[in-house]
């Protein structure tokens, strides 16, 4: 889809696009982006979303190439749930902190300790604790899931920040795994709590990757995927929103009649995607994603269960 965009870019970044678009073409390659990316990638992208609208495409496309502009995990979503298919990832650097957090070794140790509990694996994993949980989940859709599932005890992993705010709105036993995401979970309240007494009209969205202090101070809760929709339905003006930077140039796109003001930080990972990289991947097939297929069939289960209930 053709994307209004804000940012302006200069002669060298449209002739890569261009080629980028070229390429794709003659590749027969679809190109997913997250929203986080830097706004030159939402031109070459065939769909930009949020974790699920991504694992949704990822299952849905017909083309030889998924090439992924987002973070490792997403691209093994891809793999897991297109086995056929050629996935690329530009770039290696583009991993997650917050995935690296949960080991099979210690999933395997947790388990044990809770024999009777699910496991409930936020898509911010890698494929091989996918393959050992009983089902994913995204921000967008983590509280029900976990409500739908028959056990009283769910592992919930692998960022504690989300896990909590599940907790919140459940009566099941949440047992939370100590991992976070750096970009949000060191985001300040006191510096957000300065910022809204200098815009006391603007409402506050923030992600529930961020600390239980701010999620406490937010007006809305959600993932990258329900902030415009907050937007558009609020009658504010004016929102802060409380995410990585990538979000805001997003917003201010989707939904150019509203004010964003943005409380962030940068995720190195998914900006190490580059349009030279892009095309260097296209041309070179750099770097495909390849899993082992009992890894595949087991963490497929788990995505396709969090798919089938939405
Ligand atoms: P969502 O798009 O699911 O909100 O993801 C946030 C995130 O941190 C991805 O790395
Ligand atoms: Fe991982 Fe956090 Fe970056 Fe998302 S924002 S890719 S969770 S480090």
């Amino acid at each position: 889809m053709e994307q209004q965009l804000i940012a302006k870019f200069d002669n060298e970044t449209e002739r890569l696009i261009h080629l980028v678009i070229e390429l794709k073409k003659q590749r027969n390659a679809v190109i997913l982006a997250h929203n986080y990316q830097n706004p030159e990638m939402y031109k070459i992208a065939d769909y930009i979303g949020d974790s699920l609208g991504l694992s949704q495409e990822a299952a849905k496309t017909d083309a030889d190439i998924i090439l992924f502009c987002g973070v490792k995990f997403m691209a093994e979503t891809a793999k897991i749930l297109s086995p056929s298919k050629t996935v690329l990832l530009p770039t290696l650097d583009a991993g997650c902190s917050l995935a690296d957090m949960a080991t099979p070794e210690k999933l395997a140790e947790v388990k044990k300790m809770h024999p009777e509990a699910a496991v409930v694996s936020y898509v911010n994993t890698t494929a091989d604790i996918k393959a050992m949980s009983d089902v994913c989940c995204t921000s967008m859709n983590a509280v029900r899931i976990v409500n739908s599932l028959p056990n009283d005890e769910i592992i919930f992993l692998p960022d504690r920040n989300l896990g909590r705010y599940v907790a919140s709105k459940t009566n099941k036993r949440i047992i939370l795994w100590d991992g976070y995401c750096f970009v949000h979970d060191k985001l300040n309240a006191k510096i957000l709590a300065d910022l809204k007494k200098k815009n006391p009209e603007a409402k506050i969205i923030a992600h529930p990757e961020c600390r239980e202090e701010i999620l406490q101070m937010a007006d809305h809760v959600c993932g990258t995927g329900g902030m415009a929709k907050f937007a558009n339905s609020n009658g504010t003006k004016d929102f802060i929103v409380v995410t990585e930077c990538g979000m805001t140039e997003m917003l201010r796109q989707d939904v150019p009649n509203k004010n964003f003001y943005s409380f962030c930080n940068i995720c190195p990972y998914m900006k190490s995607t580059t349009l030279p990289l892009v095309v260097q991947s296209l041309v070179y097939n750099q770097h495909e994603i390849t899993l082992p297929k009992d890894i595949i069939a087991k963490a497929k289960r788990a995505l396709d269960r969090m798919l089938e209930f939405n």
